[in-house]
């Protein structure tokens, strides 16, 4: 798909993910050759100057380009429930639109909070601001919504204004290269496309791990919590790339038609089954490896003495299909944990009566670890015999990582996705019915999860001893993190 000029409405525009991750990724994008123009949207006052420099800070000073890039900014302070002031932006784009020959291609950033998408996207199109010569998409940051029921109503306000194949929801775990390498390591190698199933495979672990607390989020988290935070979005996209049936095209309605199918087969909890499946736990006071000591969640700012909300939550999840029968998907995530990482591992079963096994003990499995962050590679585990006479049988690694050189030039995720956006290419955002279908999931296990207590872990482990359990019961367990 061709690059082609396009006038950026960034809603948000002093909001922290834009200064963090969108106003860098830009910069990236401006240096690659794309072209664009940017009107920053917030309720807070500014001067084109002023929000020149607010961007300024958030880039990388060494560079020249920087103050051609600037000059493409421009803000217009508005509040999204004020028609009025759409009226003033239609012609600031108008005339921005003229000024660098836009086409008028439209691209709108909502990098707000979920309550506001509605009343912004009627507004826009009231003002006939989304009646455009050229094309228009609208990017969504997450959460959408906070269950099925809040996000069927998000998506029927925007979809009043958009359609759906002009809706691109972010999933920033969808831009990271060892996620979208998922798919080349599956369907390129025959030696692993032709043995990644219920036959050979043991189990899969997903580990996002962090060693962050909750920061300045925590009126945002204490709501939320880390299955609504992380495992609605970021561990299912993950589990579904691992899972997923190789698409007959790789192109995006394939992929996507695909991705949803894992979806409908992950067998929904219930009340009976929870308990076995799903351990949520909280944080209290440890602490962390590099000897830093944390107090425990519920002593943390603006979080109430009695939250009761899971910081951490590990969980059992079954694909229901031919391909996956009967294997475990478990499944990780927590704040102030031990180590920040993401993975993923598959583990291969073990060779029947394998002797080797029998007498050698020290062999282990076959490991095919996937590294995501913050090393971005692969391990494969294999065994082999000890160097020297009396060779034991020991487990080897073979390794390959990303390494520095190549690194700085890997895009981070949103400049990726931008791109994409930028081009028109949506497989790596969610289609709805995948937002929807997840959904469905995440709501089972909240209607079932009151009757499962919640759990304690030390700041600063992998989580409560019964993540462990979760495994040891089917005779497996958490393979360390490297
Ligand atoms: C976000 C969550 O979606 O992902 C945060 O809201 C979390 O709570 C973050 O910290 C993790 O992203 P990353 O890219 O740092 O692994």
């Amino acid at each position: 798909t061709e690059r082609e000029p396009v006038l950026i409405l960034m809603f948000g525009a002093t909001g922290d993910l834009a200064c963090r991750k969108l106003y860098p990724a830009l910069f990236e994008l401006y240096k690659k050759n794309h072209e664009f123009a940017v009107i920053g949207l917030a309720r807070r006052q500014h001067t084109h100057e002023s929000y020149r420099s607010m961007i300024d800070r958030t880039l990388d000073q060494n560079s020249e380009q920087r103050r051609d890039f600037l000059e493409r900014f421009y803000y217009q302070p508005l509040d999204v429930g004020q028609p009025y002031h759409f009226a003033l932006l239609k012609n600031i784009a108008e005339q921005i639109d003229t000024k660098y020959n836009l086409h008028g291609n439209r691209i709108f950033y909502l990098s707000l909070a979920p309550r506001f998408f509605g009343s912004a996207a009627e507004n826009l199109k009231k003002a006939g601001i989304t009646e455009t010569q050229g094309w228009k998409r609208a990017v969504i940051e997450k959460p959408f919504g906070h269950d099925l029921a809040s996000a069927k109503e998000l998506n029927e306000q925007l979809l009043r204004v958009f359609d759906e194949s002009e809706v691109y929801r972010i999933d920033h775990y969808l831009g990271k290269e060892m996620v979208q390498n998922i798919e080349a390591l599956r369907f390129a190698n025959p030696i692993f496309e032709s043995i990644w199933d219920h036959r050979h495979i043991a189990n899969v672990q997903i580990t996002l791990s962090e060693t962050l607390g909750v920061g300045d989020r925590a009126s945002y988290y204490d709501q939320t919590g880390a299955l609504l935070d992380m495992v609605q979005n970021h561990i299912l996209q993950l589990l579904i790339l691992t899972a997923m049936e190789p698409p007959s095209r790789f192109d995006t309605e394939d992929i996507r038609q695909e991705k949803v199918k894992v979806l409908k087969a992950i067998r929904t909890m219930s009340r009976d089954t929870i308990a076995n499946e799903l351990i949520r736990a909280q944080y209290k006071a440890g602490v962390m490896p590099d000897g830093t000591r944390i107090t425990g969640y519920h002593n943390e700012n603006n979080i109430d003495t009695d939250s009761k909300t899971e910081t951490f939550v590990a969980a059992r999840f079954f694909v229901d299909n031919y391909r996956w029968s009967g294997v475990p998907f478990y499944i990780r995530t927590g704040k102030r944990m031990a180590a920040k990482s993401t993975e993923i591992v598959i583990q291969f079963k073990d060779i029947t009566q394998n002797p080797f096994f029998c007498q050698l003990h020290k062999a282990g499995p076959n490991l095919l670890v996937i590294h995501i962050q913050p090393d971005e590679g692969l391990s494969l585990k294999l065994n082999v015999k000890e160097f020297g006479e009396a060779g034991d049988t020991i487990p080897i690694s073979m390794n390959f990582s990303n390494h520095h050189d190549s690194k700085s030039s890997t895009p981070d995720a949103y400049e990726r996705l931008i791109g994409d956006c930028l081009r028109g290419d949506s497989t790596n955002f969610t289609r709805w019915d995948e937002v929807a279908y997840s959904w469905t999931l995440t709501d089972s296990i909240v209607a079932a999860w009151n009757d499962i207590p919640l759990d304690y872990y030390e700041a600063g482990t992998m989580g409560p001893s019964s993540s462990d359990e979760l495994l040891a019961r089917d005779g497996f367990c958490w393979w360390p993190l490297t």
